[in-house]
């Protein structure tokens, strides 16, 4: 709104950059009007922006939700916080919101890790590339506690790795990233730097809550048991157990989900072809736990 006037800027659904933001605050805009149906997409991205709404502001309402109802707001925020850390630089203020999601990720799961099948089942192609790293994260903490994980500041590291574990690939275009075909060596060989991009931006940042384990799994989250991954070929016992639990959630939401190229495979069918097809290259004790996480009833569906 100007001058007592409103006026439209762009029709619905619109993704808002800062600069925009920016350029429509010196014209003099001081109100933005949107429709009711989209005020929680608003309310997400507020929290992350950290508006003037936190998660304490509904804390009390929030905590009475079921670990499921939580879970699932919770990876919209993280969902929101991804589609941020492709359109701008990273800075504090977002590894802070990182901080935040990983906490009260790691309350859902611990109250519930079967909580996780709720995610998958939402899981879509054209979100793909926001909502993946809230989903690696929440499968990582659910094996991770089924694997009797209890300190909170592993669990902590183990969130925020993968919270942020292809943060590297927002140095890619996004048409290599969505390229629907095969991609040409060279655009191979950018997508297997993503790691070590990622390592570098939260290098670039003052960030010292990205311990050893955090960066271990953004570094080397594509390394196999087998030493057939990437970036370092590193093998065995060198990969960090919280590695291996990152890198196998990460393998798991890419074949439950739906992508342009691919066909998704629902978790048993996953489970399935891991078990007969990747297991060289898997490590057995996450597969293991897996299998028990999904086993269990409730929760699960
Ligand atoms: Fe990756
Ligand atoms: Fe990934």
């Amino acid at each position: 709104m100007a001058e007592g006037k409103l006026v439209l800027f762009a029709p619905a659904p619109y993704r808002w950059l800062r600069d925009e933001l920016t350029k429509l605050l010196a014209m003099g805009h001081r109100e933005l009007f949107y429709h009711s149906h989209d005020h929680k997409k608003v309310l997400t991205w507020r929290r992350i922006q950290n508006v003037d709404v936190t998660w304490g502001a509904g804390q009390e309402a929030f905590q009475k939700k079921s670990p499921v109802e939580r879970l699932l707001q919770i990876n919209d925020a993280a969902a929101e916080l991804t589609r941020i850390l492709y359109e701008q630089p990273l800075t504090a203020a977002s590894v802070a919101k990182g901080e935040a999601i990983a906490a009260d990720m790691i309350r859902c799961i611990k109250e519930d890790p079967g909580s996780v099948a709720a995610i998958g089942k939402l899981a879509r192609h054209d979100d793909y590339t926001y909502y993946h790293s809230a989903r690696v994260a929440a499968y990582s903490l659910a094996i991770a506690v089924s694997m009797s994980v209890r300190s909170d500041e592993k669990l902590r590291s183990i969130a925020l790795g993968c919270l942020f574990h292809d943060v590297g690939k927002s140095r890619i275009s996004l048409a290599v990233l969505h390229k629907p075909g095969a991609l040409s060596p060279e655009e191979w060989d950018l997508m297997r730097r993503h790691p070590a991009f990622g390592i570098e931006l939260v290098e670039a940042t003052p960030a010292p809550v990205f311990d050893r384990v955090a960066r271990e799994i953004i570094l080397h989250h594509h390394e196999k048991p087998d030493g057939r991954g990437y970036p370092h070929g590193i093998s065995g016992a060198e990969i960090v157990m919280e590695v291996r639990i990152a890198s196998f959630a990460d393998m798991f939401d890419a074949l439950t989900t739906a992508r342009r190229y691919q066909v998704s495979r629902n978790r048993y069918e996953a489970l399935d072809f891991i078990r007969h097809k990747l297991l060289p290259g898997v490590d057995a004790d996450v597969y293991k736990a897996v299998v028990e996480l999904f086993s269990k009833p409730g929760g699960t569906g």
